[in-house]
């Protein structure tokens, strides 16, 4: 997702510094703006003058050093250790003045602003994927975060072309206390054999006028991402009503985590997505499965 913030800061005008683990990473990111902004140029809504202006805002650095930055947004995977790690280096590498932001989709802010040496200026920027469509923002503060940090990342957000909302800071914020019980919900559903993934998914897109069903949603958003979230609602409220599926689990340790890696609940190597039957025989009572 850094990648995507990254375009639509650069594409507000916003001085943007790409950072990551790996130059790999970094050129993966920068590929995918690029794409984007093509597509954008063939569709007629960009000159290829402004594409290359867009692509000039863009800056990277492998390394950690002195980051001259108004503020820095992380977008790094839902693990609390490796967030906390990343929030000391942003409190170290960026100048005091600087808001720190985490594009978290449910860790706790307040925690991540207790690592540094400034939790005012600590909140929970939360983007949604495909960043450059969504219009969402949800903005989440901490215990500590001043006004001054909420309002600064509430008209950053609405410069970014996006809508804030603002949310308190508890497990699943606002967007996944919701979503991620309902695709949870779907994988019970499949897992007790009452419906099939596409069945599912069918119902959700046909009979709510969902974009995507639950099972295309989950493997976009990405399985293991998925169970990060459910475990986060689970430990952080105590209660089992948001216990992960063991099918979702299986999956994740199967590696199956979704889009990014070629299967999920759909198999995409090659051609149309196809529904993959989960091969342990769960959901062998579904209606499609018997006939
Ligand atoms: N990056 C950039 N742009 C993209 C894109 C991507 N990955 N995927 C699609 N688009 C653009 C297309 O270029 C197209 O743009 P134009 O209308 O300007 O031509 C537009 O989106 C629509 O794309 P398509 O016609 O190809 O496909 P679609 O109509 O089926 O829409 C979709 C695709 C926007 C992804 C739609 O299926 C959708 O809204 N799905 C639901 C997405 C969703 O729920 N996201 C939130 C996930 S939860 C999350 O992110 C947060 C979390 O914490 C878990």
């Amino acid at each position: 997702m850094g990648a995507g913030i990254a375009q639509v800061a650069a594409q507000a005008g916003d001085e943007v510094l790409l950072h990551d683990v790996e130059q790999r990473f970094i050129d993966r990111g920068l590929q995918t703006i690029e794409r984007n902004l093509s597509r954008a140029v063939d569709k007629g809504r960009m000159t290829e003058e402004q594409r290359g202006g867009v692509l000039a805002h863009i800056d990277s650095r492998l390394h950690w050093e002195d980051f001259e930055v108004d503020a820095a947004i992380e977008a790094a995977t839902e693990n609390v250790l490796v967030k906390l790690d990343i929030f000391a280096k942003m409190d170290e590498y960026t100048p005091p003045t600087a808001i720190l932001a985490s594009n978290t989709s449910s860790i706790s802010i307040t925690k991540l602003g207790a690592a540094t040496t400034r939790p005012e200026r600590v909140i929970g920027m939360h983007y949604f994927n495909p960043v450059p469509v969504m219009r969402l923002v949800e903005v989440i503060r901490g215990l500590a975060t001043s006004d001054a940090t909420f309002e600064f990342v509430r008209d950053l957000a609405i410069r970014h072309g996006k809508t804030p909302v603002a949310a308190n800071d508890y497990p699943g914020f606002i967007s996944n206390r919701i979503l991620c019980p309902m695709l949870n919900e779907a994988v019970y559903t499949l897992y007790e054999g009452v419906g099939t993934i596409e069945s599912i998914d069918t119902v959700m897109k046909l009979g709510m006028n969902h974009p995507m069903g639950p099972f295309e949603l989950a493997d976009f958003v990405g399985l293991d991402t998925l169970l990060a979230i459910m475990e986060v609602l689970y430990e952080g409220y105590g209660d089992p009503k948001y216990r992960p599926c063991p099918l979702l689990r299986n999956y994740v340790a199967a590696g199956w985590i979704g889009r990014k890696v070629g299967r999920g609940f759909y198999d995409y190597r090659g051609g149309a997505p196809k529904a993959s039957v989960p091969p342990d025989g769960s959901a062998r009572h579904a209606p499609a499965a018997r006939e």
